[in-house]
């Protein structure tokens, strides 16, 4: 807890344990893509049982990383951020612990029932009803400790990464609830409340706007408050940033139609998705720049601050899988991108490059102010973690660039008589190089996370150290 005048101070706590949870669900949720991963080079790996399956474990990954994960990071630094930027605690500790607590719970029954095989099949959205229910439960109390703390606050204005974090919390809310409307069959199996093609089209309402409010519009808020306060430099242009916000969320929530190109989905609200998506690069661009800029003139900081350099690069990959999505979307590329690997590339330049790497530095940014001491336990061994994910990243990427376009052309070629050139093992025999190299890409990264909670580990014992020499100093 550290105090900011003589009335007030902040719950630290909470920003504390979702600090820490957001490095352990990282190593956790990592290992478990550099296992699925190793299965797809080596399908021994499955060990044969259901329960450590391939088609198990994906979903535990992805449930993993984006919500143990990303989760964590997101509710660690909204906290942080509303009470620093409103100079206000938080609206209630009681209700910010059973977040904690509950978002927890949430996560460790997703790794209960998941390897059962208990999903709603629903993709992101697979955990079963009565989870669903707790998810909004816990979700509604987290917008009530936000947007509580936001009302007490003591600031005139509100700053713009309190509307990027309030926009994700409540869109997040309506999304969740809106596509697991279902009907309950038993405890653990639910029917989807629509049907076929209605059904598909919430699905990626849902899953485009997951990764929009869930995995872009909270991780923007990160960027609006991180990057100035490591910079030490003020956001380049509070104007853009205001632009930037509008333009983001009124065109995101329609560009979900891309999900379904030469699907039953009506034509035209397919071509919509697309159209939607390509206006989307300017939004996301807009928020790219502004978080680039705002580096005018402390250009020279990259050089001896590895946490800078974590954010920075992370808006480069930003811009770059916010480029690659519009052109993915338009129809006539993505009827050689879709089912292939390059979606699997754009997605981890997605979230490796931008999600992890923007809370990676963000959480270096807060544990040392955390635990009230001077600095990370040791720089050089967070610059050996940016490098690590940096290569980490770029090879994944690569290799998933490299398979995609392959498959996808192979997938097409067809011979002067009509018939396939290609057999669809033939297309899987030539992806083993490129699945291998992201099995390394995937280690390598999964590597700079180990030694991340290496040194958050030193930096909190030495603070613990400290206070206990402290103590018997006083003693004596
Ligand atoms: C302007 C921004 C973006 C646009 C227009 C966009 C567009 C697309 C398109 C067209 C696909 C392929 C759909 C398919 O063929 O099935 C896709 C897939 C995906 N994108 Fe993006 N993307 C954007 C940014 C991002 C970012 C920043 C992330 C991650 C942080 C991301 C995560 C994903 C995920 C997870 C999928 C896979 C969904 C699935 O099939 O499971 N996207 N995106
Ligand atoms: C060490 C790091 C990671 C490795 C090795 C890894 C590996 C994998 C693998 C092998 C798949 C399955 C691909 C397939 O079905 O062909 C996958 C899917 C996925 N991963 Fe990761 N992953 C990592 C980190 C992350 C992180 C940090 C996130 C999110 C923040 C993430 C989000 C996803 C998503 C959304 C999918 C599903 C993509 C789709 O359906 O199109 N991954 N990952």
């Amino acid at each position: 807890m550290s105090t900011v005048n003589a009335n007030l101070t902040y719950n630290y706590k909470v920003v504390r344990q979702f600090a820490i949870m957001t490095v352990v669900w990282g190593i956790v949720g990592m290992a478990l893509g550099v296992l699925i991963a190793a299965q797809l080079v080596w399908p021994s790996l499955n060990l044969d049982l259901p329960w450590t399956h391939f088609g198990r474990l994906r979903p535990l990954h992805t449930n993993a990383v984006i919500f143990g994960f990303g989760g964590s990071a997101l509710f660690a630094t909204s906290y942080y951020v509303v009470q620093r930027t409103c100079q206000a605690r938080l609206f209630s500790d009681g209700m910010a612990a059973f977040t904690f607590w509950g978002w927890q719970a949430i996560i460790v029954s997703a790794a209960i029932t998941l390897p059962l095989g208990i999903t709603s099949a629903k993709e992101y959205a697979e955990l079963e009803w009565p989870i669903d229910i707790a998810i909004a439960v816990v979700w509604v109390t987290y917008a009530l400790v936000f947007f509580g703390t936001v009302m007490k606050r003591s600031t005139p204005h509100i700053y713009v990464a309190n509307w990027f974090y309030g926009a994700f919390i409540i869109t997040v809310a309506v999304l969740h609830i809106g596509n697991n409307m279902a009907l309950p069959a038993t405890a653990f199996k639910s029917y989807s409340a629509y049907a076929g093609v209605t059904d598909a089209m919430m699905q990626w309402w849902y899953g485009h706007n997951a990764v929009g409010f869930f995995l872009t519009a909270g991780f923007l808020g990160m960027m609006y408050y991180f990057v100035p306060k490591q910079a030490n430099r003020p956001v380049y242009s509070y104007r853009l940033s205001i632009v930037h916000f509008w333009a983001l969320i009124t065109t995101y929530v329609w560009a979900g139609g891309h999900h379904l190109h030469y699907s039953a989905l009506p034509d035209w609200a397919q071509t919509a998705g697309m159209i939607m998506s390509l206006i989307l690069l300017a939004p996301s661009w807009g928020g790219m720049i502004n978080g680039m800029m705002t580096l005018s003139g402390a250009w020279h900081k990259l050089r001896t601050d590895p946490i800078l350099r974590f954010l920075v690069v992370s808006l480069s990959f930003y811009g770059m899988s916010t480029f690659e999505g519009p052109m993915m979307s338009i129809k006539t590329v993505n009827a050689l991108s879709h089912n292939t690997d390059w979606t699997i590339g754009h997605v981890h330049s997605g979230a490796l490059g931008w999600v992890a790497m923007i809370s990676i530095g963000a959480v270096y940014h807060l544990v040392p102010k955390l635990w009230g001491v001077q600095a990370m336990y040791s720089t050089a061994m967070i610059n050996v973690h940016f490098w690590l994910a940096t290569v980490g990243t770029v090879l994944y990427i690569v290799a998933m660039w490299v398979n995609g376009i392959m498959q996808g052309l192979m997938w097409r070629a067809v011979n002067e008589d009509g018939t396939l050139t290609y057999s669809f093992v033939e297309s899987l025999e030539a992806s083993y190089p490129g699945y291998f190299v992201r099995f390394v890409g995937g280690a390598i990264f999964l590597a700079g996370m180990l030694i991340m909670a290496y040194n958050v580990y030193m930096t909190v014992r030495q603070k613990e150290a400290a206070a206990k020499d402290n103590a018997a100093v006083q003693a004596a």
